[in-house]
């Protein structure tokens, strides 16, 4: 198998075995515990030491990694972040989510997590997973949950009831998009979640539990050229970074990669890129190596960040809707992010730093910007440096159907990124 095909089959099973933002974080922790990083707890003391290999968890939904050089503190020249999101847009289970219909239905309350393509969610086998919390006497413990059965459906209307249909329609997220779970008198839905997690039901206290598609992520194309999978935005940017960190050694920076959750709904939680997760990981390397604020401020400025979530390409059926100059392929490599308003935060000094570095990588790069008339998505680059300033540039593996329940990207661009990040790691 070659290195890309390899990297392609890895990000499968890891999205795979990833159905929410909780089992992602679990799940990229568990590759890099796998190679000798020790857990930090936000809660306890740090003890880090030169060449050390660390990573520390938020809210069970985000996680930062980061190793040291083997030498002294001053003589660390800044630091190298990759910065990715494991979130991706879905339905979220609402309290007391159970709707009786007619005596016969039983169906599921659930809301819009981030902006999908809804229709993409109709007529395929669902579940659910994320976190649940079980109290036992005083004890409060926290499981992640995967329902790993064809749970629930959202039935598309027949043609024959809505002739209107073809035309394309507007989906209302309280009545069109909400699930059924099954007939009336069966298992309760709380059972099963207690059941998933090897809990009692009665203890089952409160929980943020999302649906996900179970078709499994696969090769496509006629050569297999191409992946098909949910959650591609932007767990194969978060794959790819945790990957490379887990396969290389610092020089002269500290390494860190850090995944944030709730992307897709702002960044605005504890947890999200707009928080203090990023500063406060920085600030307490600082304190544990006995670094003063001066130390740490002339080191940010040496610094770069790399804020890498997935990027559109040209649309075969509607090459219209990309820039006219600017244009990236599936499989055509690294996308470099532009936009005048500084949605993403690469600008020349920058743009030019992340080229160097794909050329030394031997990676190909590709630029994006929006259509001039086209509004475009945001990114969490421009979120994050709020809190950490520091030279960024926005990048991305090329993909369609952005938000859709299953994305199509490049099956080689995985390797590449992987080739970046590696490069980006080990100067
Ligand atoms: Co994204």
């Amino acid at each position: 198998m070659e290195n890309w095909e390899k990297y392609s089959e890895e990000l499968l099973a890891f999205i795979d075995k990833s159905p929410s933002a909780f089992h992602a974080a679990a799940n990229l922790a568990a590759m890099v515990k796998a190679e000798g990083y020790l857990e930090l707890k936000e809660e306890e003391d740090w003890e880090i030491k030169p060449g050390g290999r660390y990573f520390v968890m938020r809210n069970d939904s985000a996680v930062a990694v980061f190793s040291l050089p083997a030498q002294e503190a001053e003589q660390i020249r800044g630091f190298h972040i990759v910065a990715a999101h494991g979130d991706s847009p879905c339905f979220k289970i609402k309290e007391k989510p159970e709707m009786t219909m007619e005596s016969r239905y039983v169906r599921l309350n659930t809301e819009k997590y981030g902006g999908m393509l809804p229709q993409t969610w109709l007529d395929r086998a669902l579940s659910v997973a994320g976190r649940a919390v079980f109290t036992r006497d005083r004890e409060i413990v926290t499981k992640l949950v995967n329902i790993e059965r064809n749970l629930l459906v959202i039935p598309n209307l027949a043609i024959h009831m809505n002739r209107e249909a073809e035309k394309g329609q507007e989906y209302n997220a309280q009545t069109d998009l909400i699930p059924l779970y099954g007939e009336v008198g069966g298992e309760h839905f709380l059972n099963r979640v207690a059941e998933a997690a090897g809990e009692a039901e009665d203890s089952l206290s409160a929980y943020d539990l999302f649906l996900y598609v179970r078709e499994k992520g696969k090769r496509i194309g006629g050569n297999g050229e191409y992946i098909l999978a949910p959650r591609l935005d932007d767990l194969q940017c978060a794959f790819a970074a945790m990957t490379a960190m887990a396969e290389s050694r610092p020089a002269e920076y500290i390494n860190l990669c850090v995944v944030f959750d709730n992307e897709e709904v702002g960044s605005g939680t504890m947890q999200g890129a707009d928080s203090t997760f990023l500063e406060d990981v920085l600030s307490r390397i600082k304190e544990e190596l006995g670094e003063t604020d001066a130390w740490l401020r002339r080191r940010i400025a040496g610094s770069f960040l790399i804020s890498a979530d997935n990027a559109h390409a040209v649309h075969p059926n509607h090459p219209e809707k990309s820039d006219p100059t600017n244009r990236p392929y599936l499989n055509g490599g690294i996308v470099l992010k532009y936009h005048g308003g500084q949605k993403y935060t690469t600008d020349a000094a920058t743009a030019a730093r992340l080229k160097a570095l794909c050329r030394k990588a031997g990676v190909p790069v590709q630029t994006y910007a929006n259509r001039s008339d086209i509004a475009g998505g945001s990114t969490l680059g421009n979120i994050s440096i709020r809190h950490v300033s520091l030279p960024s540039v926005d990048i991305g593996l090329p993909q369609l159907a952005m938000h859709s329940a299953v994305e199509t990207a490049g099956a080689k661009d995985t390797a590449y990124a992987v080739r970046l990040f590696q490069t980006f790691y080990e100067g």
